[in-house]
């Protein structure tokens, strides 16, 4: 699909800095590829994409982005199967969901090849640093930020949009514990939930880390009007297991539809496992683990795909939860693993190949 196009302006590294990354000790999120991709919004439009050594960025202190938080992000990954073949799962998505986060954020809306172009090239230029072997991947993170130097309080008329790349190994791989939210609020009716919006995870760090000193990982954040709905957690959608029912909240402007999420929705149809879409009380889940009806609780999302959650708390009751030996989890994570690594068939045409 990608060109070395007409459009893109390459420029390569003149070294590499992979023989000084030890893959199998990788910290998320710390260690970058040898390039990035680049594009400027200027004067009504996208300016020509680069192709660049990954490098440090120098901005007025008055761009846009440091005061309002005009600033959106996606996360996916690229795979290689054995024979060294590279994959990105359902990328489509991940490109009409930036630009539905821009959008919301009064940002203008990139374009598909850009997009595509960029990023395939990009994946070819550092194919070396996506290991092959289930769990390894490169993450990663295409972001558009306000650049304008400019502090009134509007939108901005120039943006850069760029990809940065990072290997990953599979992460949050123990059990989680998470507490159930009874005051803070990660998003709101009619706010910015369902958009990858930067300033929607800065918002979660406080009460996270109140949480983190009681010993939980992770919130399960709740309906910010009554905090009686089970919505989503960190970076993940949640999921319950009730006896051999699915359920998961519906998306709403308050919850990220996340590409994992819908997958395992469909997913759970191909194998028969009822699936309830459905807003999600916190007292039926306290009920349901009371009477041993609660089987199991997971996390869905790019990053560590599917996070099993071991034990959850609300005000002051914890509930363990033991696990089913038919994991759902288990077998979702490794559906979903076979299809992304090139194990398995993919009726769905969920694979797309980076030639
Ligand atoms: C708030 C939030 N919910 C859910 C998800 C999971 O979405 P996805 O499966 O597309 O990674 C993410 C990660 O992108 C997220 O940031």
């Amino acid at each position: 699909m990608a060109k070395p196009t007409e459009k893109i302006s390459i420029e390569k590294s003149e070294s590499t800095k992979i023989n000084s990354v030890d893959f199998s000790k990788l910290d998320f999120g710390k260690v970058f590829t040898d390039h990035m991709f680049v594009c400027d919004y200027e004067n009504g439009q996208w300016q020509a994409p680069k192709i660049m050594p990954y490098q440090a960025m120098t901005f007025e202190p008055s761009a846009r982005v440091f005061h309002y938080g005009q600033a959106v992000f996606e996360g996916m990954k690229a795979y290689k199967d054995d024979e060294g073949k590279v994959f990105l799962f359902r990328p489509k998505q991940n490109f009409e969901r930036i630009n539905k986060s821009a959008e919301r954020l009064s940002m203008p809306a990139f374009p598909e090849d850009y997009f595509f172009t960029g990023l395939e090239n990009l994946l070819k230029l550092d194919n070396d640093w996506i290991k092959p072997g289930l769990g390894n991947s490169l993450y990663i993170r295409p972001f558009v930020i306000a650049t304008e130097p400019a502090i009134s309080a509007s939108p901005a008329n120039t943006y850069r949009f760029m990809i940065i790349c990072s290997p990953a190994q599979s992460y949050y791989n123990s059990p989680v514990r998470v507490l159930v939210a009874e005051h803070y609020s990660r998003s709101a009716n009619g706010g910015v939930g369902a958009a990858k919006a930067a300033g929607n995870y800065a918002a979660q760090f406080y009460p996270t880390s109140l949480a983190q000193k009681e010993g939980f990982q992770q919130i399960i954040w709740t309906d910010a009007d009554t905090h009686t709905y089970l919505e989503e957690a960190g970076t993940m959608n949640v999921f319950f297991r009730v006896n051999d029912t699915l359920i998961t909240a519906p998306v709403s402007d308050r919850i990220l539809d996340g590409i994992t999420r819908k997958s395992i929705i469909q997913l759970a149809e191909d194998l028969g496992i009822t699936c309830e879409v459905r807003p999600v009380k916190v007292e039926e889940i306290k009920k349901a683990a009371k009477d041993g009806s609660l089987k199991e609780v997971f996390g869905a999302g790019t990053a560590a795909v599917i996070s099993e959650i071991s034990a959850f708390q609300h005000k002051d009751e914890l509930f363990e939860i033991s696990g089913a030996e038919d994991s759902y989890a288990k077998l979702f994570k490794q559906t979903l693993l076979n299809i992304q690594y090139n194990v398995s068939e993919d009726v769905h045409g969920w694979r797309h190949e980076v030639k």
